[in-house]
């Protein structure tokens, strides 16, 4: 059915409506028009250029604050500890929770624990807060929003802590000193214009197979090389002077005088150089078993901790990995059966597989002992290769990275049923603080 369109006479229009119309130009309005044109576009690349042109950059500051609803302990003041690291992620945790709730949830980057120290009724607590802002923002105006936001949540919210109002002081700090603080922490990757390296960077990347690092991405990557020779083997950064590696790689020789090592994404150009001054191969190591297939070797003088040159954590002795977690072997090692040495540094995410696949009759029957950690997958694809001997295998704990497995062994590379066998680090946790003392 149609509606009569009678009811829209035309009678009714009012009859001044054209000549109005063309009055409607007259210089005033199109001036005032164009005028208004002009400041909407203006307005429009405004936002462009705040968004797409205009630099972020991370603002850092140090908070110190008094928690009063824990006791202090002990363990608090070893960092390896797991009473460290447990109580330092609530904490951090509830910082990204306060943040990301607040307006300005996005310019959060992230927080770390530097320290937690005894106070009378408490534990003072010493953290380093990440932020990106517009370059052409001020320290003090942030410090102030961040401010804002804390003492609302203290407020509002129900924070798990009981953070103690007048305690709260907020510092700014550069980027020469936002770097010093977080190495007092180990396993914390930063790129090298000092933005963190989420986890998800490197998962994202990597489809199948093995991906070529960033600057970085893996700073405690070493490549152990024999003089004359060349590159040998990986091996990891623990501390300012100690690399952990595979005793097999110095089957060849332990004299330390004949190795150097080098850290960076290159073997050459290096970015960082060091000879070798001190070699421990485990006393228990067995050539034919591969088991206790572990060695520490001590570098002459001490490397310097930055972007591109850090420690890698040790697990507590007591880390279980559960199977199918995510974990990444990096290595400067071919990339087929057989291949050369790459230059560039590799990564390739493979997950752990539990021994009791790993070590069935159809696996490896029998090989794997309690000091052997699997990972890879069954069917193939993604492995450690020959080269890549020695360095680590390394587990993503809420941005910090732990080492759990030394590249040991495997038949072949990346064949079905056949996956890479690791040195199971958690195992000689005490065996490592006995020889060195971390
Ligand atoms: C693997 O199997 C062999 C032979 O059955 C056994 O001796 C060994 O203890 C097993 N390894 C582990 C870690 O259970």
């Amino acid at each position: 059915m149609m509606y009569a369109p009678v009811e829209f006479s035309e009678a009714e229009y009012p009859r001044v409506t054209y000549q109005k119309r063309q009055q409607f130009w007259d210089p005033i309005r199109l001036a005032l028009f164009t005028l208004a044109i002009v400041a909407i576009i203006g307005i429009a690349i405004g936002i462009v250029t705040h968004f797409v042109v205009e630099d972020d950059r991370s603002f850092y500051y140090l908070a110190s604050f008094k928690v009063t609803n824990i006791k202090y302990r002990e363990n608090y003041g070893m960092k390896s500890s797991r009473e460290f690291t447990e109580r330092s992620h609530q904490i951090e945790r509830m910082m990204s929770r306060i943040f990301r709730r607040s307006s300005g949830g996005g310019r959060f980057i992230k927080s770390h624990v530097i320290s937690l120290s005894p106070s009378e009724q408490g534990v003072n607590i010493l953290m380093v807060l990440m932020f990106r802002y517009p370059s052409t923002d001020s320290v003090e105006r942030i410090k102030k929003k961040v401010e804002r936001t804390l003492y609302q949540s203290l407020k509002t919210k129900q924070l798990p802590f009981s953070i103690s109002k007048p305690s709260l002081r907020l510092t700014p700090i550069d980027n020469r000193k936002m770097r010093s603080l977080l190495n007092s922490r180990c396993g914390i990757r930063m790129t090298p214009s000092n933005m963190p390296l989420p986890a998800s960077s490197s998962t994202a990347r990597i489809v199948q197979g093995r991906e070529t690092a960033m600057d970085g991405e893996w700073p405690w990557q070493a490549s152990l090389q024999l003089i004359g020779s060349g590159h040998q083997c990986g091996a990891s950064l623990i501390s300012h002077t100690w690399l952990l590696t595979a005793a097999h790689c110095f089957r060849k020789t332990k004299d330390p005088s004949k190795w150097i090592a080098t850290f960076g994404t290159t073997i050459t150009p290096p970015a960082v150089k060091r000879n070798v001054g001190k070699i421990i191969v485990h006393e228990n190591y067995h050539r034919e078993t591969n088991d206790n297939d572990i060695a520490l070797a001590q570098l002459t003088t001490q490397v310097e901790f930055s972007n591109i040159v850090q420690r890698v954590c040790l697990p507590d002795s007591s880390l279980k990995l559960p199977p199918k977690t995510s974990v990444f072997v990096t290595g400067f090692g071919s990339i087929v059966d057989d291949g050369p040495t790459q230059n560039k540094l590799r990564q390739a995410r493979v997950e752990t597989i539990g021994t009791s696949v790993c070590n069935r009759t159809d696996v490896y029957d029998g090989l794997i002992t309690p000091g052997m950690l699997c990972a890879g997958f069954m069917e193939g694809k993604v492995d450690a290769c020959k080269g890549d001997s020695g360095g680590p295998l390394v587990y993503d704990n809420h941005d910090i990275w732990y080492i759990v497995g030394i590249v040991s062994w495997g038949q072949s590379c990346a064949l079905p049923k056949k996956p890479g066998v690791y040195t199971r680090v958690t195992k000689y946790r005490h065996w490592i603080a006995s020889k060195i003392g971390i």
